[in-house]
């Protein structure tokens, strides 16, 4: 089973869902892709051997090369990880139910277009949310509205910081999001 990762960040998420298919011998992360030349997650994937590509904005909506690179991969599931561009309707539509997403928060709050990173943790932060969490869903064509898969909180402290809270939810990022990722790609052999 081939996995491809869509990020623009930092990539801790990518690292982490890379190593821990490392030793499965079914299922790989083929490539990672990111729009942002200087992500470090080109890096972290290009060390851990894995193929990283950059594309700009006109390769994704226009030409689709980013398209054509997909199909000759014919990956079994797209992963966003902290990708910010809203992923085109005509791929949706070739890779339907492919397609994943991870949001900081507990959808359908603390989601939507300008809602990413550090402005979802102050939001939960400010309105004195007795807890937060993570949330794993299907890519529609709208920011975070897609098909929820699987959620789970955490506990927000009063003492709490956008910072510490972000901290608190990469953990749980990291803990659960490669399980999801697995899970789904067995269920989906054994519907096959
Ligand atoms: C994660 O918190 C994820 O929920 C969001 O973007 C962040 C990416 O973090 N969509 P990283 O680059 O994987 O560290």
């Amino acid at each position: 089973k081939k996995i491809v990762i869509f990020a623009s960040g930092t990539g801790t998420n990518a690292e982490n869902i890379i190593k821990y298919f490392q030793n499965t011998p079914n299922i790989q992360v083929v490539a990672v892709l990111s729009n942002r030349r200087t992500a470090k997650v080109l890096k972290k994937a290009h060390d851990l051997n894995v193929k990283a590509l950059y594309f700009d904005r006109d390769a994704l909506y226009h030409t689709r090369e980013v398209y054509h690179v997909l199909k000759d991969i014919n990956p079994d599931l797209i992963v966003l990880a902290g990708f910010l561009w809203i992923f085109p309707e005509y791929m949706l539509e070739e890779f339907s139910n492919k397609v994943i997403n991870i949001h900081p928060a507990l959808l359908p709050n603390y989601g939507g277009k300008g809602m990413y990173g550090p402005k979802v943790h102050e939001a939960v932060i400010t309105n004195k949310e007795d807890e937060s969490g993570i949330t794993v869903h299907y890519v529609n064509e709208k920011y975070d509205e897609g098909q929820i898969i699987f959620q789970t909180t955490v506990k927000v402290d009063p003492n709490d910081t956008p910072d510490s809270l972000a901290q608190k939810i990469h953990k749980l990022e990291h803990k659960h999001f490669p399980e999801v990722i697995e899970k789904l790609l067995i269920n989906d052999t054994q519907s096959a």
